[in-house]
Order: C-alpha cells, then sequence, then structure tokens
C-alpha cells in the first residue's frame, strides 16, 4: 500500500490509476470500515482510502481531542484489506488556511442528528467535497451506520452534479448487535455491557411497525422513556421515510428508517434499522 500525506504527492500517484473508488474515513479502522474497504474492490481497480479526523464536523464540545488515532495499526488493517492507496493528510496540509467556503446543506442538517450537533453536517460535506476534488474517484462508499451522512452526500453529489456514484455499506455490528464505531471504545465493560439496547430498541420499534402499529410518535417516545429509564439519556428515536428523511404521513406506505441517538455515560452512541 502506498501511502501519501500530500495533495500533490497523491495527484500524481493516482494520475495513470483507471476506476478509482474512494473510502474516507477518520481512522481507528474496525471491522465496519473494512468491509468498505472490501466491497470498494468490487467496484474499481484501485481502492483509495483516507484517514483525516476532520475538526470543521466537530462541535466545541465533541471529541475532536480525544478521538482514537490508531494510524500504524490502522496501516496494517488497510493492508490486510487490499487497500492500495491511502491519504493521510494532516490539518495543516488539508486546511493550510481556514477553510472560509463550505458546503451549506439544506434543513435537513438541522434535524435528528444535526439538532443536537450544530454545523456537523455541513463540516462533513465540506471535507468530503474537498477530498473528493483531492482524489477524483468514480464511486465513494459510504456506511448505512451514519445513516443522515449517507443521505446528505447522496444528495450533495447530485445536487452539483459531481461525476461520482455513491455506494451504501450495510451497518456491521457486534455478535450482540451493537453497532461497531471507534465512540464504542470510550465506554467502560459496564456500558459496554449495556450498549446493546439501543439496538434492541431499534428492533423493537421495526417489529412493532412491521406488525401494524402506526402510532409512531407513541413508539418513538415510549423508546426514549425506556433507554432514559435504564440509565441513558437519549437525543431522539425517530421513525422516518427512508428516501428523505421526513416524518411520514400516518398511513403513508413507503419505505421507513427508525434512527437513534443516545448516552451513555459520556459516550454519545447513534444506530438505526431499515424497517
Ligand atoms: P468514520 O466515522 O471514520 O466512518 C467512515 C465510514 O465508515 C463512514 O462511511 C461510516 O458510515 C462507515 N462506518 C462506520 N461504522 C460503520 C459500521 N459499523 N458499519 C458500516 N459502516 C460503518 O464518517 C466519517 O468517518 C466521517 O464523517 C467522514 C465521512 C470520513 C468525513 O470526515
Amino acid at each position: 500500500m502506498h501511502i501519501h500525506t500530500t495533495i500533490s504527492e497523491l495527484r500524481s500517484a493516482l494520475k495513470n490509476r483507471h476506476r478509482l473508488a474512494f473510502v474516507p474515513t477518520m481512522g481507528n479502522l474496525h471491522a465496519g470500515h473494512l468491509t468498505l474497504m472490501r466491497t470498494a474492490r468490487q467496484h474499481a481497480d484501485t481502492v483509495v482510502a483516507s484517514i483525516f479526523v476532520n475538526r470543521l464536523q466537530f462541535g466545541p464540545n465533541d471529541d475532536f481531542d480525544r478521538y482514537p488515532r490508531t494510524f500504524q495499526a490502522d496501516c496494517q488493517q488497510l493492508v490486510d484489506a487490499g487497500v492500495d492507496v491511502l491519504f493521510a493528510p494532516d490539518e495543516g496540509e488539508l486546511y493550510p488556511e481556514t477553510q472560509e467556503y463550505h458546503v451549506e446543506p439544506p434543513a435537513i442538517q438541522h434535524q435528528l442528528d444535526g439538532e443536537f450537533r450544530p454545523g456537523h453536517f455541513r463540516g462533513v460535506a465540506t471535507v468530503v467535497l474537498k477530498l473528493f476534488n483531492i482524489v477524483q474517484p468514480q464511486v465513494a462508499l459510504f456506511g448505512k451506520k451514519d445513516y443522515q451522512q449517507l443521505m446528505v452526500l447522496r444528495n450533495m453529489t447530485r445536487q452539483l452534479a459531481l461525476p461520482i456514484e455513491i455506494v451504501g455499506g450495510e451497518t456491521v455490528r457486534a455478535d450482540d448487535g451493537l453497532a461497531l464505531s471507534s465512540r464504542n471504545g470510550y465506554l467502560s465493560d459496564a456500558e459496554r455491557a449495556a450498549a446493546p439496547r439501543l439496538y434492541r430498541t431499534l428492533s423493537g420499534i421495526a417489529e412493532a411497525v412491521r406488525d401494524g402499529d402506526h402510532d409512531y410518535p407513541r413508539l418513538e417516545s415510549d423508546a426514549v422513556a425506556e433507554l432514559d429509564r435504564n440509565g441513558w439519556r437519549t437525543d431522539y428515536v425517530a421513525i422516518r421515510r427512508q428516501a428523505d428523511l421526513q416524518v411520514p404521513m400516518p398511513l403513508e406506505n413507503s419505505p421507513l428508517v427508525v434512527l437513534a441517538a443516545s448516552r451513555l455515560g459520556s459516550t454519545r452512541l447513534i444506530d438505526n434499522l431499515e424497517i
């Protein structure tokens, strides 16, 4: 695997490559990331990954400083997954001057996760557009684990007519259902044991909806109450349309997804399940 830390080095290394698939990450890689890398291989002859912890998408009270940075171990995992090229710039390379031009996503950026993380999706969209311009891939892969992020980036790509196919990857979970996440490493042993409750809660809602319960507000508030009774502090549990993440009309028959964000101790976990 070739590792490049500057834009110019990366550009010349990619010049004669035919079809590129790109998987951007913030590192601390786990099986969720690596599954995306392996899927990328099916879409292109060259797989490019990036590792960059993007300050723009973190709020002032977020975990930017303590976000796990495990570069050596990440490189080994990328080699094992057959990644060809890694782009790993430092902040000075990607943001040599204050980033004053931003991608401003539409109203959805203020809803669901965006309500609790102001500026987050703007920071994500901005860095991803910048990385797209640097790598110029034909295909880019993102996980459904971050469902709202995938939607924002899909819509950005379409509305700005970027010549890139966006591919979504299924959420990879531990055996007990907990969605893999770099932030799971923050959990104490007791919290880790309790964490699968989030997935069980989402599964319960999905099952109830499939069984014909369409009282979505009650399902949502019961789920929040149940989580919080068990020591969680829940930002939201929301049943939404898959297509645009808006609230479904009563008796509307479109595909749904249930999304949640909740805190266990100081760790904020998100998850979702298509119904
Ligand atoms: P990061 O959290 O490192 O995730 C990188 C990619 O891996 C994202 O597309 C994410 O959805 C996917 N992913 C994470 N956990 C997953 C899981 N359990 N199953 C499947 N896919 C999973 O998301 C980001 O970084 C950043 O916002 C980024 C897009 C790189 C922009 O900075």
